[in-house]
């Protein structure tokens, strides 16, 4: 089968479509014939050498595709050969055929053509463990989500606000601002506005109660500033750095919480909880059309480089997907 595979990881990376053997499904997984496959931040951290896939999974890109099902492990009863799924994956995403646990396998939301449907499951279970099992977003609460245009920025956005949520948003740009603003959240242009005064300034300086950060530096202490009482903080990258000078007064002060976590390395077991939770809160939603995937381009397979130069350059809004 077809794959990307990585050649000098590092910074000078390239992509090359190689021919390799294709994978086959062990107990518990299923073989997917991939129709697309989604692009995500980690995948560029893991071309420059930085981000290597957990122990097992394959070491090609890509960690969730949609398609259908090409073939089912041994003790595999819930699916079969021509169901149609989207999947999380530890890795092998950008090739034909791809390696998926059974755990890890959601529908295609109602509506939505196969392809579409690669641009959902990681900004989903990322999002949803975040926001709900780390953060314990309560209804009513208000969120901070930055780098609102992000794959995950515009699927945490519409969660929010389709749950109730006041959303405040952050981003580079006024036209990134305005693709927040059409998902229903506040708009806050970093580069013209202090986050810390706007937030302030629409809550009558109360703050808000959950913040999902993915940028990091100075803005750990600045999320801190942003915060409620009792307010949680949940970082899920450090874009702009991992190490601060840190003042904790306000963690005392606000009894504030400050969490971080990362998905990839889970067990099949721990991401099959969060699929639950997502059949039962988030596909309702999808298949109802109240969120849906933002997806900024479509490539194919062969110009994986240019997709990933595109997400390198952050002019993208929402997800970036090949198709095979
Ligand atoms: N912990 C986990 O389990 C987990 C899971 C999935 C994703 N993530 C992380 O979540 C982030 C979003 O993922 P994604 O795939 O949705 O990424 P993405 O679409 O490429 O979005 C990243 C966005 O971050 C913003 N940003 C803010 N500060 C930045 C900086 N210093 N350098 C680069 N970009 C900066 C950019 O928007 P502006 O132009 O508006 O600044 C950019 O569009 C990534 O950092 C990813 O690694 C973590």
């Amino acid at each position: 089968m077809k794959a990307i595979e990585v050649r000098n990881p590092g910074q000078g990376y390239t992509l090359v479509v190689a021919e390799i053997a294709t994978p086959k499904p062990g107990p518990g997984e299923v073989l997917i014939r991939n129709t697309a496959a989604g692009l995500n931040r980690a995948d560029l951290a893991q071309a420059m050498g930085g981000y290597p896939p957990p122990p097992g999974a394959p070491a090609t890109l890509g960690m969730e595709s949609s398609g259908e099902i090409a073939e089912v492990g041994p003790g595999v009863t819930a699916y079969r050969a021509g169901d149609k799924v989207c999947a999380l994956m530890g890795g092998g995403g950008y090739a034909e055929y791809a390696l998926a646990s059974e755990k890890c396998l959601l529908p295609i939301p109602k509506g939505l053509g196969v392809a579409e449907a690669a641009a959902l499951p990681e900004v989903h279970f990322t999002v949803w463990t975040n926001l709900m099992d780390t953060a314990r977003l309560k209804p009513g609460e208000s969120v901070l989500i930055h780098g609102g245009t992000s794959g995950i920025g515009t699927a945490a956005i519409q969660l929010c606000v389709a749950r109730g949520h006041k959303v405040f948003s952050t981003a580079a740009s006024e036209e990134k601002c305005a693709a927040i603003r059409a998902l229903g959240g506040h708009a806050i242009n970093y580069k013209e506005q202090d986050f810390v005064q706007v937030v302030k300034d629409a809550t009558g300086g109360r703050g808000v109660d959950v913040t999902l950060d993915m940028v990091g530096g100075d803005y750990i202490q600045r999320n801190m500033s942003a915060a409620a009482i009792w307010g949680r903080i949940v970082n899920i990258a450090y874009q702009a750095g991992m190490q601060a000078s840190v003042n904790f007064g306000p963690m005392l002060m606000k009894r504030l919480s400050l969490l971080a976590t990362t998905l990839r390395a889970r067990s099949n077991d721990e991401k099959g909880v969060i699929r639950d939770a997502l059949l039962r809160e988030v596909w309702p939603l999808i298949d109802a059309g109240t969120i849906r995937p933002i997806v900024d381009h479509t490539y194919p397979l062969a110009e994986a480089a240019e997709a990933h130069k595109r997400m390198a350059g952050s002019g993208h809004i929402g997800k970036l997907l090949l198709t095979m």
